[in-house]
């Protein structure tokens, strides 16, 4: 393999990039990036490959979760505080679900850029660049908006700089501390079905906390800090490229971006460009696994991007709907056994359960979800496997996208706020109720 440099990918194919109109104006914009300050540091990024690690182990449990795609006009102190809310609350429940320490990772500050199935979408007699994400184009059907625009990148990479700082500073003004009210106050709560199961919960954590501070003496320090990761989808590579750097007294080259870029399938070729610039970073990465996914494919992926089998380098996420885990789940297995490598395994019960309603809507049936979360656990357990996480899209607010959950949401219902541009996300009663719903099951079967 030749050697790897933050630019070697663009000897490759690079599939799912905009078309930019101007390059010099993209070549100046990467220019002006590489030349801001980093939005994390390496010693976050290493320290959050020590948590992967032991999510593969089964010491620990990795929650990823946030919208499918952030929008620019959703970087609001309300959406921002509402969101870590959520990932603290499902972190919590699952905390005592799997008792285990769960890493939180959210989908956010800088989950900008989709990928599409299509380049261009028409209407009508026109075609128009199909929209990418803020970070590349915007959602209006005018030439104007679609045309692939490189400012957008520093606009995002501002954004996730804001965003990240919202959420450090929430962080350290004690905004996670378990003894504060807003910790606990679930707004749902009240008209929820789930209510007598979330103050069980709460009742019992609190308890546990009562005696770790008054019989064991823990120092409250301890009880208050929590960590916080991000991840997005590595797939605009002149994004990615310009903030891969290398650190003082470190070995190898950092995306500075994001603690945890994923690869999703799309992008997941071998001789394509994302694989090449994954390989070379020294993050831990992840990776979408569909159906499609095949023996050889996967096994390559492993050499190229998990060749020194360092811990907490590589997490696997499972896509493949609830109809397919039984048949697909156990030959990946295998395949990762065959390669004598560690990985941690992560299920999406999200992507592989997208349907169209009548209505032509996007949406995910609760049920479907929660099946394929806990078929994977069980498949795991068959195969003598560790399921170490679960990655979900899920928003603060009460919108209706997935049909079902305990409130029984129906397909009539989804008009009245979906609000999504592009995939279904779980409200937050739903996302709430899964994490309960994982956890209750989690804790019965161990
Ligand atoms: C996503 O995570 O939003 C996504 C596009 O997933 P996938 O690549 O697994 O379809
Ligand atoms: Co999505």
């Amino acid at each position: 393999m030749d050697e790897w440099t933050p630019t070697s990918w663009q000897g490759s194919v690079a599939s799912q990039q905009p078309i930019y109109p101007d390059q010099e104006r993209l070549d100046e914009v990467v220019a002006e990036l590489t030349a801001l300050p980093p939005l994390v540091t390496s010693w976050e990024v290493e320290a959050l490959k020590t948590h992967i690690a032991a999510c593969a182990r089964g010491d620990a449990f990795l929650l990823q979760g946030g919208d499918c795609a952030e929008a620019f006009d959703s970087c609001r102190s309300d959406r921002i505080a509402a969101f870590l809310k959520i990932m603290l609350q499902m972190s919590l429940v699952l905390t005592y679900g799997t008792r285990r320490k769960v890493v939180r990772v959210g989908r956010v500050a800088g989950q900008y850029a989709k990928p599409r199935s299509e380049d261009e979408e028409s209407r009508g007699s026109e075609s128009l660049p199909a929209y990418r994400g803020d970070l590349i184009n915007r959602s209006p059907f005018t030439r104007q908006d679609r045309t692939p625009d490189p400012e957008l990148m520093l606009r995002g990479y501002e954004r996730a700089a804001l965003t990240l700082n919202f959420i450090r500073g929430l962080i350290d003004g004690g905004f996670a501390d378990l003894h504060h009210p807003e910790y606990w106050d679930l707004d749902f709560v009240e008209k929820s079905p789930m209510m007598n199961e979330y103050k069980r919960i709460v009742e019992a954590v609190r308890d546990s906390l009562d005696f770790m501070e008054n019989v064991l003496d823990a120092p409250e320090e301890n009880l208050k800090r929590v960590e916080f990761y991000t991840s997005h989808e590595g797939l605009a590579l002149p994004y990615e490229q310009a903030q891969t750097k290398t650190v003082p007294r470190r070995q190898g080259y950092y995306n500075l971006t994001t603690h945890m870029p994923w690869l999703g399938m799309r992008t997941a070729d071998l001789d394509g460009a994302h694989v090449e610039y994954f390989r070379g970073i020294r993050n831990p990465i992840a990776v979408k696994l569909a159906v499609s996914m095949t023996h050889d494919w996967l096994t390559r992926l492993l050499d190229v991007l998990h060749p020194d089998n360092e811990p907490g380098r590589l997490t696997l996420i499972t896509r493949l709907g609830v109809d397919n885990v039984s048949e697909h789940l156990p030959r990946l297995i295998e395949t990762v056994k065959a390669s004598g490598k560690q990985v941690n395994w992560c299920v999406d019960p999200m992507h592989g359960n997208t349907e169209v309603t009548s209505s032509g809507l996007k949406t995910r049936r609760f049920n479907k979800i929660l099946g394929e979360g806990q078929k994977s656990f069980e498949v795991h357990a068959d195969a003598g496997s560790i399921l170490g996480g679960i990655h979900v899209e899920i928003t603060a607010e009460d919108v209706t996208e997935c049909i079902g959950g305990a409130r029984g949401l129906a397909e009539e219902d989804l008009e009245r706020a979906y609000r999504s541009k592009l995939d279904p996300r779980l409200n937050y009663e739903q996302a709430m109720e899964l994490a309960m719903l994982v956890s209750h099951e989690l804790r019965q079967n161990s």
